[in-house]
C-alpha cells in the first residue's frame, strides 16, 4: 500500500515536471534559454495583480515600466507595484539574487503564487521579462488593445547568455532612417536578448551625426545628389540631442550603443564638407554610387588628426559605452602613394609602406581614444600593418581577423559575411528583393559557430561574440530593414545567447511558427523566405522537355500550386513530383504546414516556345549573380523587367554567343532577344546581335546581322528587343551571336570600367 502511494506520488511529481526537451516546442522560447522544466499548469496576471520588487536592484524602474508598457498597449491596465515583502495572494515578484553569478542571468519560477525573477542585476530581470513576454500569447505584443487572458504556463528556467556581446550593426550611411525607426529597430534587439546597438554613422554616401565644430559635415555631407540606383536626393542626420535620446532609449533596454565614425576610408562624405583633410584637396562630391571610394584622410597632414580629435571629443561624451568603433576597413592606399605629406609620415616615422601608415593611423586615434576613456574597435583591416596595442577586432572577412586576434591576445567580434551579414539574400534572388549579393538563409544564420576551431580553450576567453550586420545600399526603407532583419535575427540570437550543445535546427525551426506569429502581432515586417516555395526549371533529359520542380528551404512542408493563376489554398493540386508544362502557363504555388499557410504566393508566368526548355550552351560564362535562373534561364519562357537583377542574364566585359539546339529541323517565323541598357549601372546594349543557322551544329550560314543604332549615351532604362523574320527558313541549331561594347566610354562616371551585357529570353516562334 505504502509503495503503491510512493509510486502514484512519484507518478504525480513527473506529471508536474515534465523535462525540458519535450516541450520547447510549446514554449517557443527564442533564443532558447539554457534550462526549461515545464509544470503543469497556469498562472494568469490579471488587473490584480500585484508587482513586488526589490529596491536593491538598480535602474529596476525601467524593466517595470518596459513590461508596464507591453501590457498597457496590448490589455490597457499596468501592474501596481510595491517593494513590501508580503502581499496577500499570488503576485509577481523582481527579486535580487546575489548568487547568480553572470549579471545577464536569471531564474525565472512560475507556480500557483505566481511569478518570480530572480538576478543579481536589473538586466537579468529583463531578459526574465523577455521570457515571460514569450510565454504570453503572442498578443501581448499587439500595439492596439485586445482581448486575452494573460495565461503563462508553470515553469522553471535558469538561463544566462553564453557571449557577452550579441550585436545588431545597422548602416545610417547608405540610407538614413529617422529616430523613431531607430527605437524600433533597439526595441527588436531588445526582444531577442541582444544587447549591443553598432550604428555606423558615416559613409561615403552620408555624414549622419551632427558635430558643431563643424557644420558643413551635415549641411554639406548628410546630402546626396542620387543614388545610380534612383536617382534621386536623400539626405538626413542626427542631431546631437536626438542621439541622446536615442543612447537613452537603448540604455532603459540594456543596450550598449557603440557609435561608429570610419576612418581613414569610407570618408568622401566628410571629405566634400572639408577637401582640406584629403590628400588631394579636392573637391568632392558626397559619393552617388555603391562601393570602394578612392577617398581617403590624409595621414600626413597634423590637422587630420586634429580634425578626427575635434569630432571624436564631441561624439564620445554621448556614448558611455566602452567601446568606440573606427571603421578602418577597405582604405584603398592609391592616394597616400602619391601624397608627398604621406610619404613623408612614412619616412619621418620609419613606417615600412601604406599598410604600416594605416596602422600608425589606427594607433594615434587608438591613444587618443585611451586617454578619452574608450577602447577602440575597428574591422579587421586593422590587423594590416600591425593591431594597436589595446584594440578590438571586429572580423568580418570571414573569420581569419578574429582568430588572429584572439591567437594575439586582443579580444574579437565574430560577424564573417558568409553567416553574420544581413544584406545578403535569405531565400532564392528570384523570389526577393534586390540584395547585394550572397546567399545567407535563416538556416545558415543560426548554423553560425562564434568559437573558431583553430583557437585553444585558453584563446576562446578572447571572442566576445557575434553580430550580425545590416548594410543598406539596397534597402532604402524601414520595412525593408525588418524585412531583411527579420527572422534572421531570431538565429543570430540563439548563436548568441545559447550554449552549443543545446542548439538544434530543427527545434529552432519549429519554435519559429510562434516567433512568426509574435512578428506579425508586433507588425513587424518579416521576411517568409524559407517558406517561400521556388519554381524551378528542371531540364527532363527522357522527355527533352522543360519540367517544373517545386522547392523550399525548409522542410516537411506541403506545397500547393494552380496552373490557371488562381491563387492556390489547400483545395489546390499538391504538389508531389516535378510536372511539364507545354503551354502558356501562369504558375501559383504557396506551402502550408499543418494546414496552415506559411508562406506567400509565388507566381510564374510562362511563355511557351519553340525554343523553350531546348538545350542551350553558351561561350563565355554569365555572372552567377545574374544568373536568371542558370542554364535554361534564357528559354525558360520567363521574361525581365525594368530591374536588371531578375530574368535577365549579366556578362561582364564579354560577348555573349550560344548555341540553341531545337532538337529536329524546325520551322522559324520570328527570332527575338531583348537587351537591356542602364548606363548609370554600367549595363548597355550590344553593338550588334547576329543569328546564324545550322542543321548538323558544325557549319553555319544564313547570318543576319542588326546593328543597335540606340545611343549608349541615352539616359535610364532602355529595354530593346533585336528581332528577325526570316523567310522559308527551317533549322535545328541557332547560334546567337551580341557584341559587348567592352569598357564604359570617356564620358562615363567610370571610364574604362567593364561593360556589361543584359539579355533576356531568346524566343523562337
Ligand atoms: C564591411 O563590410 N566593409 C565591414
Ligand atoms: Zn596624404
Amino acid at each position: 500500500m505504502k509503495k503503491k502511494l510512493i509510486l502514484s506520488i512519484a507518478v504525480l511529481i513527473s506529471m508536474i515536471l515534465i523535462s525540458c526537451t519535450v516541450k520547447h516546442e510549446t514554449l517557443s522560447i527564442i533564443p532558447l534559454p539554457q534550462s526549461v522544466k515545464v509544470g503543469n499548469g497556469e498562472f494568469t496576471i490579471t488587473k490584480e495583480t500585484k508587482l513586488i520588487y526589490d529596491n536593491q536592484l538598480v535602474n529596476i524602474q525601467n524593466v517595470i515600466d518596459y513590461f508596464n508598457g507591453y501590457l498597457m498597449s496590448s490589455s490597457g491596465f499596468q501592474l501596481k507595484t510595491t517593494d513590501a515583502k508580503s502581499v496577500d495572494g499570488a503576485s509577481i515578484s523582481f527579486k535580487i539574487d546575489k548568487s547568480i553569478e553572470n549579471n545577464e542571468g536569471y531564474k525565472l519560477s512560475i507556480d500557483k503564487s505566481g511569478i518570480t525573477i530572480s538576478s543579481s542585476s536589473s538586466q537579468g530581470i529583463f531578459y526574465g521579462v523577455q521570457t515571460i513576454l514569450q510565454l504570453l500569447p503572442e498578443d501581448i505584443y499587439s500595439k492596439e488593445i485586445v482581448d486575452f487572458s494573460l495565461n503563462l504556463p508553470y515553469c522553471e528556467i535558469k538561463d544566462g547568455p553564453r557571449f557577452k556581446w550579441r550585436g545588431m550593426h545597422l548602416d545610417v550611411g547608405r540610407h538614413f532612417f529617422n529616430t523613431e525607426f531607430i527605437k524600433k529597430y533597439i526595441d527588436y534587439i531588445a526582444m531577442h536578448k541582444m544587447n549591443r546597438f553598432h550604428w555606423h554613422l558615416t559613409e561615403d554616401q552620408g555624414w549622419r551625426i551632427e558635430i558643431k565644430k563643424y557644420p558643413k559635415l551635415t549641411k554639406i555631407g548628410s546630402v546626396r545628389k542620387e543614388t545610380t540606383e534612383d536617382g534621386t536626393p536623400h539626405s538626413g542626420f542626427y542631431t546631437q540631442e536626438e542621439v541622446k535620446e536615442i543612447v537613452e532609449y537603448a540604455s532603459k533596454r540594456f543596450i550598449t550603443v557603440v557609435p561608429e565614425i570610419e576612418m581613414p576610408g569610407h570618408s568622401t562624405a566628410a571629405l566634400a564638407a572639408y577637401p582640406e583633410y584629403s590628400c588631394t584637396g579636392g573637391p568632392f562630391e558626397v559619393a552617388t554610387e555603391w562601393g570602394v571610394h578612392k577617398e581617403i584622410y590624409c595621414a600626413g597632414k597634423e590637422e587630420t588628426f586634429k580634425f578626427l580629435e575635434n569630432i571624436l571629443t564631441e561624439v564620445i561624451p554621448l556614448f558611455p559605452g566602452e567601446y568606440f568603433h573606427v571603421g578602418g576597413d577597405e582604405a584603398p592606399k592609391a592616394r597616400w602613394e602619391k601624397c608627398k605629406d604621406c610619404q613623408a609620415r612614412i619616412k619621418n616615422e620609419g613606417l615600412k609602406d601604406e599598410h604600416e601608415l594605416q596602422s600608425y593611423f589606427i594607433q594615434r586615434m587608438e591613444k587618443f581614444l585611451n586617454s578619452k576613456g574608450k577602447k577602440l574597435i575597428g574591422w579587421d583591416e586593422i590587423l594590416e600593418g600591425g593591431l594597436a596595442p589595446q584594440a578590438t577586432v571586429m572580423s568580418w572577412r570571414g573569420v581569419k581577423g578574429g582568430i588572429e586576434a584572439a591567437k594575439s591576445e586582443h579580444y574579437a567580434v565574430m560577424s564573417p559575411g558568409s553567416h553574420c551579414y544581413f544584406d545578403h539574400y535569405q531565400g532564392l534572388p528570384e523570389n526577393e528583393p534586390v540584395a547585394i549579393g550572397g546567399y545567407t538563409t535563416l538556416s545558415k544564420v543560426y548554423s553560425y559557430e562564434p568559437i573558431p576551431e583553430e583557437l585553444s580553450p585558453k584563446q576562446h576567453k578572447y571572442i566576445l561574440g557575434a553580430q550580425a550586420n545590416v548594410w543598406t545600399e539596397h534597402i532604402p526603407t524601414p520595412e525593408h530593414v525588418e524585412y531583411m532583419m527579420t527572422p534572421r535575427i531570431s538565429a543570430i540570437a540563439e548563436v548568441c545567447w545559447t550554449n552549443k550543445e543545446l542548439k538544434n535546427l530543427d527545434d529552432f525551426l519549429s519554435r519559429m511558427d510562434k516567433q512568426f506569429n509574435r512578428y506579425s502581432v508586433a507588425g513587424i515586417n518579416y521576411a517568409k523566405s524559407e517558406y517561400n516555395v521556388a519554381i524551378k526549371n528542371k531540364f527532363d533529359a527522357a522527355t527533352k522537355s522543360m519540367a517544373l520542380e517545386l522547392d523550399s528551404e525548409l522542410p516537411n512542408l506541403d506545397i500547393y500550386y494552380t496552373l490557371d493563376g488562381s491563387d492556390p489554398d489547400t483545395n489546390s493540386i499538391k504538389y508531389s513530383k516535378p510536372f511539364s508544362i507545354n503551354q502558356n502557363t501562369n504558375v501559383k504555388a504557396v506551402s502550408y504546414k499543418n494546414k496552415k499557410k506559411m508562406s506567400n504566393i509565388t507566381t510564374r508566368n510562362f511563355q511557351v516556345h519553340k525554343a523553350f526548355g531546348k538545350e542551350i550552351t553558351v561561350v563565355n560564362p554569365y555572372k552567377e549573380k545574374y544568373s536568371a535562373g542558370g542554364k535554361y534561364g534564357l528559354v525558360n519562357g520567363l521574361y525581365g523587367g525594368s530591374s536588371h537583377n531578375s530574368q535577365w542574364q549579366g556578362y561582364e566585359g564579354v560577348d555573349f554567343e550560344a548555341v540553341l539546339d531545337l532538337g529536329e529541323s524546325t520551322e522559324i517565323k520570328t527570332i527575338e532577344t531583348k537587351f537591356i541598357q542602364k548606363n548609370k549601372s554600367w549595363i548597355y546594349l550590344p553593338e550588334f546581335v547576329e543569328y546564324s543557322f545550322s542543321e548538323d551544329g558544325k557549319i553555319y550560314s544564313g547570318n543576319i546581322k542588326i546593328v543597335n543604332e540606340i545611343p549608349k549615351r541615352k539616359s535610364g532604362i532602355v529595354i530593346e528587343p533585336f528581332t528577325v523574320n526570316p523567310k522559308n527558313l527551317s533549322t535545328r541549331y541557332i547560334k546567337v551571336f551580341a557584341k559587348n561594347i567592352g569598357v564604359n566610354p570617356d564620358w562615363h562616371q567610370s571610364p574604362g570600367g567593364k561593360a556589361w551585357l543584359f539579355i533576356d529570353e531568346i524566343t523562337v516562334k
